[in-house]
């Protein structure tokens, strides 16, 4: 039931400071340790390679999961979109372990890949929030995402939960693997969702900023680096898929390499600044946008702002910055599309869950 909300995705979008302390609470132990099955943590300790398989927006959180998994456990993670994965598979490790992303847990393109590596002989674990769901059952292992049914078509709180989990996941078998980590991530998570609370209940500005930079226009770009650019390719398709506005996500460095020709007076270019190691770089992107007559909408984290920033993000552990950074995306595009009188539960040509491949 959505309540006293117009639509399920405002619903879920508030959703998200709830569903962090959910999960923190399904993945803690008695002893208020992170916990996740043995047999999990064995399985992604004895592989040398992860391969994460995954569509859309799951993909994009896959993307974030790589980095958690590479700094954290340090164990190299491709991440691959499945329905490329089928017929063009990359040579494979000698111990590989297959990770599927599936919301709904029965998209056809992610199961068909789940199937062809099972043929294989190779494990797979599955992290979804539909108990019991196709992919579910189909692998080896299951991480539930405990967010809630989801019912908007654009992902919002699956995403978070999927990033959250995948976090759990690293840091469980960086410790299986005696990697120590420098930082208590229940806690951070915690953090994570006040900060997430407080962008909820800033709607007010979302909206306005939808309103200055979107009401009108064509399209828009997000760009970022490092783990910013995967953010912006996320809220590149969640502005897209429910407000029609053409929305693409690149690279900060990429930019020059094609994509700046797009760039014409007023274009909206939306900048992630979350990682300290690239403010200056993205920042010198923004300025090769503005000098072409871009809209530049700077986001960044608190500790890294400038006075041209239109909206500093409460700061959170710098490696879980998209779990953060994600929610103004995600009310940015509500709000766009709300005021283009798009059905924003419901986008034309979407199905909630892709049963075709
Ligand atoms: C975007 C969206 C889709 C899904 C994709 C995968 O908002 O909802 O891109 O993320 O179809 O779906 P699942 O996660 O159910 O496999």
């Amino acid at each position: 039931e959505k309540g006293t909300y117009p639509h399920y995705m405002l619903k879920e979008i508030d959703e998200q400071p709830l569903v962090m302390r959910k999960i923190i609470q399904q993945y803690q132990n008695e002893n208020n340790e992170l916990h996740i099955d043995e047999s999990i943590s064995q399985a992604m300790t004895e592989a040398d390679r992860i391969y994460i398989v995954a569509c859309g927006t799951s993909y994009h959180a896959g993307l974030v999961g790589k980095q958690f998994i590479e700094k954290w456990a340090k164990v190299p993670v491709e991440v691959h979109v499945a329905s490329e994965f089928s017929y063009n598979m990359p040579l494979l490790s000698e111990k590989p372990l297959f990770v599927f992303i599936s919301q709904s847990g029965e998209t056809a393109d992610s199961r068909a890949v789940l199937v062809q590596v099972k043929e294989l002989g190779y494990k797979a674990l599955t992290i979804t929030n539909v108990p019991g769901s196709t992919l579910s059952r189909e692998a080896d292992y299951t991480l539930l995402l405990h967010a809630g049914p989801e019912i908007a078509v654009a992902s919002t709180k699956a995403y978070t939960a999927q990033i959250a989990v995948l976090s759990i996941l690293a840091a469980v078998t960086a410790k299986t693997r005696g990697v120590e980590l420098s930082f208590d991530l229940v806690q951070e998570l915690a953090i994570v969702g006040s900060a997430m609370e407080a962008l909820c209940d800033d709607k007010e500005t979302m909206e306005a900023i939808a309103r200055e930079y979107l009401s009108t226009t064509r399209n828009a770009f997000f760009i970022g680096r490092a783990v910013d650019f995967y953010v912006g390719l996320e809220g590149a398709l969640k502005l897209k898929e429910i407000s029609y506005i053409q929305a693409e996500g690149f690279a900060g460095g990429e930019l020059k390499h094609g994509t700046i020709a797009l760039i014409e007076n007023n274009t909206p270019v939306i900048a992630l600044a979350t990682q300290e190691h690239v403010n200056l770089g993205i920042r010198g992107n923004v300025k090769e946008v503005a000098a072409r007559g871009a809209n530049p909408c700077i986001i960044s984290m608190k500790g890294l702002e400038t006075e041209e920033d239109r909206y500093v993000l409460p700061p959170v552990h710098e490696d879980l910055s998209p779990l953060v950074a994600v929610i103004p995306l995600q009310l940015i595009s509500y709000y766009a599309a709300l005021h283009r009188d798009c059905d924003v539960d419901k986008p034309r040509n979407l199905a909630k869950s892709v049963t075709v491949e």
